[in-house]
């Protein structure tokens, strides 16, 4: 009791604050997501996020290079295709954006962890995560497209896959269909408690995904649930996910630790595109001093018990951290 326990005496240097320190940010926690496009010489700006661009695979290359040179170990990758269409097809093309851009990047970077985002909403010309019928999105015959474009990316290279559409039992069809080919060592990440959040509208600028009709609340976790998200992520470990995914990250914090303290699993946190563009936003008009928030958001979500944060900032902080 004060006057004879002080916590400041702890504080009273940089040296002793870090002795004392109890979360840290490292460079091999963050993976950087990119948005690969068909064609040659594209670094074209998404207006909404940036310092984010798409870029052909020409343009990835140089791009990973950098961001390795910065300390980064770890990419996500999403796909913009040359056509969309009712079932999205473009996902499972084995010659598409994102496979092209796995099997570059494993050649070139082969310790490289490359994770590639298994999702429709890219690729559906209605924006929907999948198969549509009478305003509907179905869920079963959803299962198999998604398979099959984990399929792919797989066969590219990819070393761990993300499905992000939030269909019930996809994660046990994925794992399914890798075992079948031959794939029992590609990892999946479980975008496991998925929010139908506000914030990701920049990322549905970036790849053009805005529903053209209703919205995502008949498949994306409502905000307010957070005990259902221990049921959506236990389903996932039974099914046979590697690593748990809470996403949005800030406004989910307390997610984020329930799911670890009951679980014990790996567990990612998506700082999603919204969070980014919030931060730079402010930070651009010197409301908020840019390198210092980056850094105490990044720390809030690994203290909240994040293992990897998905991050836009991811370079930027590695250069921070380094
Ligand atoms: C769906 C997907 C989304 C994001 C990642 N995967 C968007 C959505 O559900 O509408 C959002 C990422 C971000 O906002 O940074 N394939």
């Amino acid at each position: 009791m004060f006057p004879v326990t002080r916590p400041r005496r702890l504080r009273r240097s940089e040296a002793l604050r870090a002795m004392v320190r109890e979360t840290h940010v490292r460079p091999t926690d963050l993976v950087y997501p990119l948005f690969v496009v068909p064609g040659k010489r594209v670094r074209r700006e998404i207006g909404a996020m940036p310092g984010n661009f798409h870029l052909s695979v020409d343009e990835l290359l140089p791009e990973v290079a950098a961001a390795r040179a910065d300390g980064i170990g770890a990419v996500l990758l999403f796909g913009i295709p040359e056509r969309k269409d009712e079932r999205g097809s473009e996902a499972y093309d084995d010659s598409a954006a994102v496979q092209t851009g796995v099997r570059a990047l494993k050649d070139r970077h082969p310790e490289l962890i490359v994770i590639t985002d298994v999702c429709l909403c890219e690729y559906t010309s209605h924006g929907h995560c999948g198969l549509v019928e009478n305003g509907q999105v179905l869920n079963d015959p959803t299962l198999d497209v998604l398979a099959h474009t984990a399929l792919s990316h797989a066969r590219a290279g990819a070393d761990i896959v993300a499905p992000s559409d939030m269909m019930d039992g996809r994660v046990g069809r994925i794992r399914e269909a890798l075992d079948g080919d031959g794939r029992a060592d590609v990892a999946i990440l479980s975008y496991a408690a998925k929010y139908a959040s506000a914030f990701y509208g920049p990322f549905r600028e970036a790849v053009g995904s805005t529903p053209q009709f209703g919205d995502r609340r008949a498949y994306q976790m409502d905000p307010a649930n957070a005990d259902e998200a221990l049921i959506e992520v236990g389903l996932d470990l039974e099914e046979g996910a590697d690593i748990v995914m809470v996403k949005p990250a800030l406004a989910y914090l307390d997610v984020i630790r329930r799911v670890k303290d009951e679980f014990r699993v790996p567990v990612a946190a998506y700082n999603v595109s919204g969070e980014f563009s919030m931060l730079h936003a402010a930070a651009t008009n010197g409301w908020i001093e840019r390198e210092r928030a980056i850094l105490e958001v990044l720390t809030s979500i690994k203290r909240a018990g994040a293992d990897m944060i998905l991050t836009y900032h991811a370079r930027e902080a590695a250069r921070l951290l380094a």
